[in-house]
């Protein structure tokens, strides 16, 4: 009975005008950022007003698709607050963020009431120290925090066997197109909830394949930006070295208000955001938001390994083919058949001892981390593992195991095997995807849905996942545009023009 009115709920909303719910005439569930601060300043929309639909949508579509883990008690105050703020700042620009609702995943902290943790038990009731960096951004630019996303949980880091989506803290997260269709992770809940309507704007984290991969599934827009453009100061670590976080959002121009906002330095991840920090365009990246981006651009198409796993007469591939006809259409010079030189031994070093390195850092960083919280019930690897299995046979846990746990626990840390592996990575991606762009003078490479991730990983290399179409069962995919670090003006510019002229994304219809 529960699980039918849980069902029932949803569908009631969607079948219900949005007028309803919106504010005096604006429709917001599918609004831009752009849209919405149009209709703040002409007065038919308030922040309170946005912070109330997210809030019931949340409400009724929440059980059915498990996007989100809490919303914030405070989300109502703040959003007053802006529209106070709004109405006493006259003609002044106050930044295309302010009064606008963002989810964030549930590994990026906050000092407010709301909880940071992973999607895990293990760290609910913890304390941080402070707003993650990207976190203090946000609020100064007069972002509301609406909530915590969910994910899968500790970022697809406890066990392989966890499914994709599923965190202990609110069960398994949908799809909103196809129920029953993978969500992909680990920021699942981040791609959901803005697919949904459940937000204006999310983040996510990625260190391989979190941000690109959900995005390309539930047919959002997501960047993962070069290592180090946005703090990981905050962030429930897997990696210093892989991780970043990046925006998840309905449009390539909403993921790039967001992106303005959160990049930059921060004494806190000192080494990673003074590196990265030279690529930082002086006016930011709106300006890059051109309809004629994709005009003289040499885009590589990686065609082996990548588009020719997709039989021709696929779905996918016969949408492939046709955007690559629209980027020439629209002035791109297409590169066909591209193929990174030592494409097998990076593949092949990948699997050896990416997930080892990985394993060895997260021990570190997940123990540095728990050993900075204000307050926690957890303080180590050691104690997770405790945790996990003390529950075991509780719901909580679910019967995943914590085999990546074990094994990291088991690491003795980054040592000299760790480090040769992490020089050894770097100079596979000079000798890779950075001598084939230099050759080729390539702007960005093309690639299917999240097949590229491993490579921008290890490389610290920036990509944009932009909606490509929808295959039979009405599941969506992408295309991922990826490029050398720092290059993310031409990849917006791409994605932006890419996006305008297909105009592929829908919102979602919550098949079974
Ligand atoms: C955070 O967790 C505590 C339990 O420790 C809970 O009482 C509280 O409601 C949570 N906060 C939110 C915003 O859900
Ligand atoms: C940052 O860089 C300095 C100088 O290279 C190094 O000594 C230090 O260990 C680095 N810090 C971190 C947190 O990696
Ligand atoms: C722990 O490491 C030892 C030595 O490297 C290995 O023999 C053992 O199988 C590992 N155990 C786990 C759970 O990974």
């Amino acid at each position: 009975m529960a699980s039918l009115l849980s069902f029932i709920a949803p569908l009631l909303l969607l079948l219900s005008p949005p007028m309803a719910i919106s504010g005096n005439g604006f429709e917001i569930q599918e609004a831009t950022i752009e849209a919405i601060q149009q209709a703040f300043k002409e007065g038919k929309l308030t922040s309170r007003q946005l912070v109330q639909y997210y809030s019931d949508r949340i409400h009724a579509l929440n059980p059915l698709v498990r996007a989100v883990i809490e919303v914030n008690p405070d989300a109502i105050r703040l959003a007053e607050l802006a529209d106070e703020e709004r109405n006493n700042a006259g003609d002044r620009h106050l930044g295309w963020l302010h009064g606008i609702p963002i989810l964030l995943k549930d590994n990026i902290a906050t000092k407010d009431q709301l909880n940071t943790t992973a999607g895990s038990f293990a760290l609910l009731g913890s304390v941080v120290p402070r707003d993650a960096g990207v976190v203090r951004r946000l609020r100064s630019a007069g972002a509301i925090i609406l909530g915590k996303a969910s994910l899968s949980e500790w970022a697809e880091f406890r066990s392989f066997s966890v499914p994709d989506g599923w965190c202990g803290r609110s069960g398994q997260g949908k799809n909103p197109y196809v129920l029953s269709a993978d969500p992909c992770g680990s920021s699942s809940g981040s791609a959901i909830a803005v697919a949904a309507s459940m937000a204006t704007v999310a983040l996510g984290t990625e260190t391989d394949g979190s941000i690109i991969c959900p995005s390309s599934s539930n047919s959002v827009v997501g960047i993962k930006p070069t290592a180090g453009l946005a703090s990981r100061a905050g962030v429930i670590p897997i990696s210093p070295r892989q991780d970043n976080v990046g925006p998840i959002c309905r449009t390539v121009s909403d993921a790039v208000h967001v992106l303005d906002v959160i990049v930059g330095y921060d004494p806190r991840d000192e080494n990673a955001t003074s590196e990265a920090a030279v690529f930082i365009p002086r006016n930011g990246y709106e300006r890059f938001l051109k309809t004629d981006g994709l005009q003289g651009k040499r885009i590589g198409v990686l065609s082996k390994g990548y588009f020719d796993l997709f039989p021709s007469t696929s779905v996918r591939a016969i949408t492939f083919q046709r955007h690559f006809n629209t980027m020439r259409e629209k002035g791109a010079i297409l590169l066909d058949n591209l193929v990174i030189p030592k494409a097998s031994t990076i593949e092949d070093f990948i699997g050896k001892y990416e997930d080892e390195v990985l394993r060895a850092e997260f021990k570190e960083a997940i123990n540095a981390y728990l050993s900075e919280l204000t307050y926690s019930p957890v303080r180590s690897l050691a104690d997770l593992i405790t945790f996990n299995n003390k529950h075991k046979d509780e719901e909580k846990i679910g019967e995943y195991g914590q085999d990546i746990f074990l094994n990291s626990q088991n690491s003795s840390g980054v040592g000299p095997t760790e480090r040769a592996a992490i020089a050894k990575m770097r100079v596979l991606s000079k000798q890779g995807l950075e001598r084939l762009m230099k050759k080729e003078k390539l702007d960005a490479v093309v690639t299917p849905e999240a097949f590229f991730t491993s490579i921008m990983a290890i490389g610290g290399y920036p990509g944009i996942s932009v909606p490509a179409g929808y295959g039979r069962d009405g599941s969506p995919f992408g295309l991922c545009f990826t490029g050398l670090k720092g290059f993310e003006p031409r990849l917006i510019e791409i994605a932006y023009a890419f996006e305008q002229a297909t105009n592929v994304r829908k919102p979602p219809s919550f098949k079974p």
